[in-house]
Formats: structure tokens, C-alpha cells, sequence
């Protein structure tokens, strides 16, 4: 309504040239048209250029491209869309930043079906990497990547079940999202800890990193540099580590860690049912 009589107000009074009005009405015009201009999948006829963002189907989480305040480095990262000022909750090309000043990268789907990054000069400065993408008949239209409202960002089939190629969730980077898994798995050797930025210009990766530890029961820990303990949880009893003494003991407290001996997994997360 308001945004209605704004744009009105501006179109009557080209007449007149009222400066202030001419300038409202850029101010109101151009973030819908520049910087809100939204896609909801990546497809190989439809990559995320510059200037676009790509938005969750709840408009709950975008990811795009950005410079952190005062920096000559550009990632391509994902935030909540509703909270200001931006945090970013993860980082595709943490280690490979683009130019700040590269308005035509774009992040589209590669003829192998992975998704990749490219700078101005279409090389490549960071892909997912999957070997052996079933790709149809090289069919790379029955690849999309699509950011769900909890915050994962899915590369995945689209034709039959719709199966997943690769995620975010199994990447992180210094955030842990709700419903999000952190830990290991010891059959397929594969591990997801969160690591701190570098600095605030600086997104690659810094010198603590926070895992589970391979004992049981398991613990938090913070390590500097890969391998000083710096900081630990305690072990898990149940419901909470027992060296936190603010963690909520309710049975329900919303966090978890679900071990199996059977499938060499242990993995820690958190959820909150009124944030769904
Ligand atoms: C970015 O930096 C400028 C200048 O230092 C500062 O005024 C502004 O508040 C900063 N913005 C954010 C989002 O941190
Ligand atoms: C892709 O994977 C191969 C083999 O695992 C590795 O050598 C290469 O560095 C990876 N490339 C990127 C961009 O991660
Ligand atoms: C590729 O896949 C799309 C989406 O499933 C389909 O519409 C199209 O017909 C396919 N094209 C070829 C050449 O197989
Ligand atoms: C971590 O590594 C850096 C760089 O090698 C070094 O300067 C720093 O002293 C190390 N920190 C600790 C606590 O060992």
C-alpha cells in the first residue's frame, strides 16, 4: 500500500521535478529491480549470476553473491534472509575468492551435472566435484541445485526420485543450522567439523576448529591449529555435555547425539520445534 502511493507520488511529480520525490522514488525502485531479483533453482539454462540471489521456497534463507565489509575478496554465500545485519551461514568458495570487482562470475550447472563457479573468464574457481554423476544421456537439464527453508543448499536430480547429488549439510562451515549433522562417520571415513574465518575480509579457513572427539561417549572440542585442545565440552550424558553447566537437562532440550555402533556414526545436532 504504502510502497503504491510512494511510486504514485513520484510518477505526479515529474511534472513539477521535485528532487527529493525523484529520489525516493529511485531509492524504492531500484532494490526491487537490482538487488532482489530472485531465482528458486539453478538449472543449466538458468544459472545465478551476479546480482541475483537464489531464495529458499519459504523466503527463509538466500544465497548470493557478496563482499564481506572492507574486503577486495567475493564469495558466493548463504544467510537468512530476515536478519540484519547479514550473518553468513556458509560459503561455497571459502578458499578460492573471486575479485570483488567480478560482476560476471556465475555459479551454474557444469556439463558433467556438478556445480561450478566461474569468474569473468568462465575458469572454473570452484566446483562440488561429485565423480559420476548419472547424467542421462548427458542430459544435464535433469540437474538442479535448490536451497530447502532449513538452510541446505541440494544439488540433486530432478527426474525419477528426485535423488540428491550433493549438499551443503555435508560441508560446513563455521555454523551449525538446526536439524544439521556434525560428526563422523567411521566406515566412510568421512568427518564434519566447523572452522572459524580467517577474519572478518577473510572467509578461508582460520585457526579453531570445533569437532566431536572419537571416544565414547563423545565430547566437544575446540582445537587451535588442528590438534591443541583449546576448549572441550565435557562428555554427553543423555541429554547435555556435562561441562556446560547452562545446557538445558530437560529431556527435550533439543539437542541430541545419536551414536550407532552399527553404522559407525556419531553425530551431534540441535533443533528447536518453534523455529519451524
Ligand atoms: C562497514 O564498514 C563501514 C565503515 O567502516 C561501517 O560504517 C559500516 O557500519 C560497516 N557495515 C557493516 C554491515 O558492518
Ligand atoms: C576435485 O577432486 C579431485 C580428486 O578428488 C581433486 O584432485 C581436485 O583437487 C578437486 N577439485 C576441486 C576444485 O575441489
Ligand atoms: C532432458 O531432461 C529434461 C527434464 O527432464 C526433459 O524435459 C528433456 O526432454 C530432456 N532432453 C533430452 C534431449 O533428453
Ligand atoms: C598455530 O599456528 C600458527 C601458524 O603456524 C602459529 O603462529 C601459532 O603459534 C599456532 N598456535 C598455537 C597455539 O600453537
Amino acid at each position: 500500500m504504502g510502497l503504491g502511493k510512494k511510486m504514485g507520488m513520484g510518477i505526479e511529480s515529474v511534472g513539477i521535478l521535485n528532487c527529493s520525490m525523484f529520489f525516493l522514488f529511485i531509492l524504492i525502485l531500484l532494490p526491487s529491480h537490482y538487488y532482489c531479483s530472485q531465482i528458486y533453482n539453478i538449472t543449466a539454462s538458468q544459472p545465478l549470476a551476479h546480482g541475483q540471489s537464489l531464495v529458499s521456497p519459504g523466503c527463509i534463507f538466500e544465497l548470493g553473491f557478496f563482499s564481506p565489509n572492507g574486503s577486495a575478496n567475493q564469495y558466493v554465500g548463504l544467510w537468512h534472509k530476515n536478519i540484519s545485519p547479514r550473518k553468513v551461514v556458509w560459503l561455497a568458495n571459502r578458499e578460492e575468492p573471486l575479485a570483488d570487482t567480478d560482476t560476471l562470475a556465475s555459479l551454474r550447472i557444469s556439463s558433467n551435472g556438478n556445480l561450478e563457479l566461474v569468474d569473468r573468464q568462465q575458469n572454473t574457481v570452484w566446483s562440488t566435484n561429485v565423480t559420476m554423476i548419472q547424467v542421462s544421456s548427458s542430459n544435464t537439464s535433469s540437474v538442479a541445485a535448490v536451497l530447502s527453508d532449513d538452510g541446505n543448499f541440494v544439488v540433486k536430480h530432478v527426474i525419477g526420485a528426485g535423488q540428491s547429488i550433493w549438499q551443503s549439510f555435508d560441508h560446513p562451515g563455521d555454523t551449525l543450522l538446526p536439524t544439521q549433522l556434525q560428526g563422523f562417520d567411521t566406515k566412510s571415513g568421512t568427518k564434519n567439523v566447523l572452522t572459524s574465518w580467517r577474519s572478518n575480509k577473510d572467509a578461508s579457513m582460520g585457526i579453531f576448529l570445533v569437532g566431536l572427539s572419537a571416544e565414547t561417549p563423545s565430547q566437544l572440542f575446540i582445537w587451535i591449529n588442528g590438534s591443541i585442545p583449546y576448549w572441550r565440552s565435557g562428555p554427553w550424558d543423555k541429554s547435555k555435555f556435562i561441562g556446560i553447566p547452562i545446557m538445558d537437562d530437560r529431556y527435550n532440550s533439543g539437542f541430541s547425539l545419536d551414536d550407532s555402533l552399527i553404522q559407525g556414526t556419531t553425530y551431534f545436532s540441535y533443533s528447536f520445534f518453534d523455529t519451524l
